[in-house]
């Protein structure tokens, strides 16, 4: 049996490869991934790799690498068909052919034992049992009303507290709704002694719950995990509250209690991505409420990232986006504590987009009244407008930058072009350099996936690369490139896959290309993923790469006797090139 495509889709959106893998492996952050012990071959330092971003996982040391379907494929030595279903069954999925008509109704189940759960947490908080809980958010400024407003709770410290109350309900019920926990048989609660955030989606209906410690410990947060009514990927927490009011100036944080605090303070736009990194999907949904978003995410470096992602994710909507400088507090929450709600709405209002940013960023470095540092000054802001794509924005941005430099505008604009220029050149001498010159190390760990042809291969892949993160460039890959012309089959099925997905109009998922290729296969597309998108002007390295396939899948059937004519003849044709 082939699962549909949607079922793929939305099974990989909902198994988020971090969680499912932690599971089995423990996994540190480190640089741009996290990393943990390959669970695939034994090893004392950590060289088994995740990334979030692209859902994918590739160990350096064995060179084990696929999606999140290959990963529970190899770790439960499964096929694909029961590789499926296990994660399916892990988010709480349903397999179509078993039982997709009962959906709705099993929808319908989880959301009203949800509900009774979020009035039982609410009374406990509210009776005897919560008079720490209570005094711990009180200890936290946050009032009776705000605590009624978000429906906050109480979990006892119990392990069948709920499973007590809610006796009307069956435990596979309770189950299903990740409410309890089993282990060897027995089921318990799964939220004990926390304070309880419900996340409330925007028809009303509680859809998952967070959970937080009285005090410090580990883990701080604990979250429902995913199931049928909750994709923690297209909801933000308060979002159901911020809808009404009139602003379109929305607030964007890291967590509840700085939304929390945020709405107390009377900013009732506030919505939060909870945890650091917004989603494509999140920032669609923002976009359809808010004309404007303040970024105000933690003030560490974990937040700043996610700032810089979040600002890319928006950039795709028609949202303006800024960010709040909170300079001296962690994140809202402390700042609102430190300075107060006015001060708060004072950084609001001077909330800068990015650009003016950077360039405040710049200014305070340079004494401007003397000449030497004035040019100084010009040239980095130089190369900041050298980034800004929209006409008006950059013509705004010069004048204003020349009044402050004290030049003429068209100065600054020539030198912003000739940074532009610069930095276009060099993208390309680097490409060239790399298409050109592939090393021996690119050819793949397994031995029957070897690379006949390496400058095509290399190309091949960065193509790859290059359709993988954005798929629109197909619209002209397609007109040049087929399956055929690529030299190793492995790259050449990749690009069949993408194709067929381009043309019915799907986006690219990894779940579809395990369903294609075997997993050695899925180990070597690994391979190539965790290497870097190329830099640059892109369309122009596109052209590049297939410009390498083709002329290299020419050769391919040519004798010896004719491949040094053909060499000949191309050479001669340069030649001829040049002396015009
Ligand atoms: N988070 C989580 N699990 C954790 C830590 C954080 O799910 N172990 C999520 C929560 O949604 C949290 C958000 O990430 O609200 C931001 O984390 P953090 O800044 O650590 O928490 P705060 O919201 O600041 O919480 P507090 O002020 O209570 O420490
Ligand atoms: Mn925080």
């Amino acid at each position: 049996m082939f699962f549909t495509a949607e079922f793929l889709e939305e099974l990989s959106e909902r198994a988020d490869i971090v969680d499912i893998v932690s599971e089995y492996v423990e996994l540190k952050p480190k640089g741009s991934s996290l990393f943990g012990l390959c669970p695939f071959h034994s090893e004392k330092t950590p060289s088994f790799s995740v990334s979030q971003d692209k859902q994918f996982f590739h160990c350096f040391g064995c060179g084990a690498g696929g999606d999140v379907i290959s990963f529970i494929m190899r770790s439960e030595n499964l096929d694909f068909q029961d590789g499926v279903r296990l994660l399916a069954e892990k988010v709480g999925m349903p397999v179509p052919d078993e039982g997709g008509k009962g959906d709705a109704e099993r929808r319908a189940r989880i959301l009203e034992i949800n509900k009774f759960a979020a009035k039982y947490y609410h009374s406990c908080l509210m009776g005897e049992q919560g008079q720490e809980a209570r005094n711990y958010l009180r200890s936290r400024g946050i009032t009776d009303r705000t605590i009624r407003r978000f429906g906050l709770g109480f979990a006892p410290n119990s392990w069948n507290g709920l499973i007590n109350a809610a006796k009307q309900y069956e435990k596979a019920e309770l189950l299903q709704a990740r409410l309890v926990s089993s282990k060897d048989g027995r089921v318990y609660d799964m939220f004990r002694n926390r304070i309880i955030f419900p996340i409330i989606d925007l028809r009303g209906n509680v859809i998952a719950f967070g959970g937080r410690l009285l005090g410090d410990g580990q883990p701080k947060y604990l979250n429902s995990p995913e199931n049928l009514v909750y994709n923690k990927s297209r909801h933000l927490f308060a979002l159901n509250i911020a809808k009404n009011s009139k602003s379109r100036i929305y607030i964007l944080a890291e967590g509840y209690m700085d939304v929390i605090a945020l709405h107390q303070a009377g900013f009732d736009t506030s919505v939060a991505s909870l945890g650091t990194s917004l989603t494509e999907q999140q920032a669609r949904l923002l976009a359809k409420y808010a004309d404007e978003v303040v970024i105000a995410y933690d003030t560490d470096q974990a937040g700043r990232k996610a700032s810089d992602r979040a600002i890319q994710l928006f950039e795709k909507t028609n949202v303006k986006v800024k960010l709040v400088n909170m300079q001296s507090a962690k994140d809202p929450d402390e700042y609102i504590k430190k300075y107060g709600a006015d001060a708060f709405r004072l950084q609001i209002d001077r909330s800068e987009n990015h650009i003016e940013y950077k360039l405040s960023a710049i200014r305070g470095k340079y004494d401007l009244e003397n000449d030497d540092e004035r040019i100084a000054y010009l040239k980095d802001a130089a190369k900041i407008l050298s980034t800004i794509e929209n006409p008006v924005e950059l013509a705004v941005y010069i004048t204003r930058v020349a009044e402050t430099g004290k030049v003429d505008p068209s100065v600054l604009e020539e030198e912003s072009n000739q940074v532009k220029k610069e930095k276009r050149k060099n993208d390309r001498r680097k490409l060239r350099q790399q298409t050109l010159r592939p090393s021996l190390s690119v050819q793949p760990k397994a031995r029957e996936l070897r690379y006949d042809n390496v400058r095509s291969a290399v190309a091949e892949e960065k193509l790859l690369t290059l359709l993988i993160g954005d798929i629109s460039f197909m619209a002209t890959a397609q007109q040049y490139l087929l399956p055929e012309h690529f030299s190793s089959e492995t790259l050449g099925k990749t690009y069949q896959v993408l194709l067929s997905l381009y043309k019915s109009n799907r986006p690219f998922s990894m779940a579809l290309l395990s369903q294609s290729l075997t997993v050695y296969e899925m180990d070597h597309i690994g391979s190539i993923l965790v290497k870097a998108v190329p830099e640059g002007d892109k369309m122009q390295a596109l052209m590049d790469y297939i410009e390498v396939i083709l002329g290299e899948s020419e050769k391919k059937d040519l004798d010896r006797k004719e491949l040094l004519l053909y060499e000949w003849k191309k050479m001669k044709e340069k030649k001829g090139l040049e002396d015009n």
